[in-house]
């Protein structure tokens, strides 16, 4: 078979600087691209992140305003950071950076900055679609990945705070999606029900934790679309059942059942995104399976998705935390990938509130 992958446009051993700024994370990466067994990885160098969780827990939840200044607060420090860690500027080819989807006064942040070095220094610059770099974040060369990167095609789950979805993925260019929630992301989901149950913001980590110790069985929830054979997800009505639990039995207290509930919860939420996941790879007969996004640092979903997937015989492919979770390194690797495909953005480049990806209408 033929590789997927041409480096035209792209010499070999080509370094990438990726920008991110699409939501509450600004971070800035540089990544050499190579190739191994006819496919492309990308070889981490720098990879910076400065969170703005802090600022956004008071109110529950990422404000847009906040949001922005934020990232102008923190985005130079960030690429000096990378630059320097990365070799500096001499040695970098091209600059990826995150066009969208995502919150527009964020986005341009990131956007602005890479249009200005990239004019300055007399780059290439291509615009980044944020859901991809979740895609093709395994191809990134990481100490403690699952699986290693994954052969096309295959399936991936991106479950993460703003987006919950499955595609199929042909090659990098040709991605399918299969099918989206219809109302909250799964880490939404966590984030809200976290929020009912007074743990703060985000709240997936905290779930996550406490539920080491509790009874997943303890507190019976439906399990979110488990009856339909459509691959979408739903998870507000989730959260609804959380509340009128909390309602009737008051929000449990830690050593007092506030483990079984958390448990129970992410057992819910967990065995939907693993059900689907596993139904789209029994429909597209694929033999590779990926997760990434946020949420695909839960470890009761990594352990429910490893088993089902040894089960069934299908190679599973999950990022580490930090790969999973937003980052730069991945828009780098997407970024390199649409460069070797002779893709060039100018100073037209615009932020995108909304792009599909792979959404057949
Ligand atoms: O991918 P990400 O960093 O940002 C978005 O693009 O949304 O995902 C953040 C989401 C948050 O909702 C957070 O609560 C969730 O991922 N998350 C987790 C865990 N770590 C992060 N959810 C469940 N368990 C975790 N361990
Ligand atoms: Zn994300």
């Amino acid at each position: 078979m033929s590789s997927p992958f041409s480096i035209e446009g792209l010499r070999p051993g080509a370094r990438i600087l990726g920008i991110e700024s699409s939501c509450d994370e600004t971070a800035a990466a540089v990544i050499e691209v190579v190739t191994r067994e006819a496919q492309p990885r990308g070889v981490v160098l720098a990879d910076v992140v400065a969170s703005q969780i802090a600022e956004h827990a008071p109110y529950g939840g990422v404000v847009p305003e906040i949001a922005s200044r934020a990232h102008l607060r923190a985005v130079r420090e960030v690429v000096e950071a990378a630059l320097d860690a990365g070799g500096g500027w001499s040695s970098v080819d091209a600059i990826a950076v995150t066009s969208g989807p995502g919150l527009v006064g964020a986005l341009l942040v990131g956007l602005q900055t890479a249009k200005a070095m990239a004019w300055a220094r007399g780059l290439p610059m291509v615009g980044v679609n944020h859901l991809e770099g979740h895609l093709f974040a395994p191809f990134l060369d990481r100490a403690a990945a699952v699986g290693g990167a994954p052969r096309f095609p295959f399936v991936a789950l991106l479950a993460s705070g703003g987006h919950t979805a499955l595609y199929r993925v042909d090659s990098f260019e040709t991605v399918r999606e299969l099918g989206a929630t219809r109302d909250d992301a799964a880490g939404e989901a966590f984030d809200k029900v976290a929020k009912l149950l007074g743990l703060g913001y985000p709240g997936g980590p905290r779930v996550d934790r406490l539920a080491a110790s509790g009874d997943p069985n303890a507190v019976p929830l439906p399990t979110p679309m488990r009856q339909r054979d459509s691959l979408e997800f739903s998870f507000s009505g989730l959260k609804t059942a959380v509340s009128v639990h909390v309602q009737r039995h008051g929000a449990p207290a830690e050593g007092a059942g506030l483990e079984d509930l958390c448990a129970s919860v992410q057992r819910a939420i967990v065995e939907s995104l693993v059900r689907k996941l596993m139904a789209a790879v029994k429909r597209e007969g694929v033999a590779d399976a990926v997760i990434s996004g946020g949420v695909a640092a839960n470890r009761g979903l990594r352990a429910m998705a490893a088993a089902a997937c040894e089960g069934a015989g299908v190679a599973l492919h999950i990022p580490p935390a930090q790969s999973c979770t937003d980052n730069a390194a991945m828009i780098a690797f997407a970024g390199a990938m649409r460069l070797a495909r002779g893709q060039r953005d100018g100073a037209g480049l615009e932020p995108r509130a909304s792009w599909p990806l792979g959404r057949v209408t």
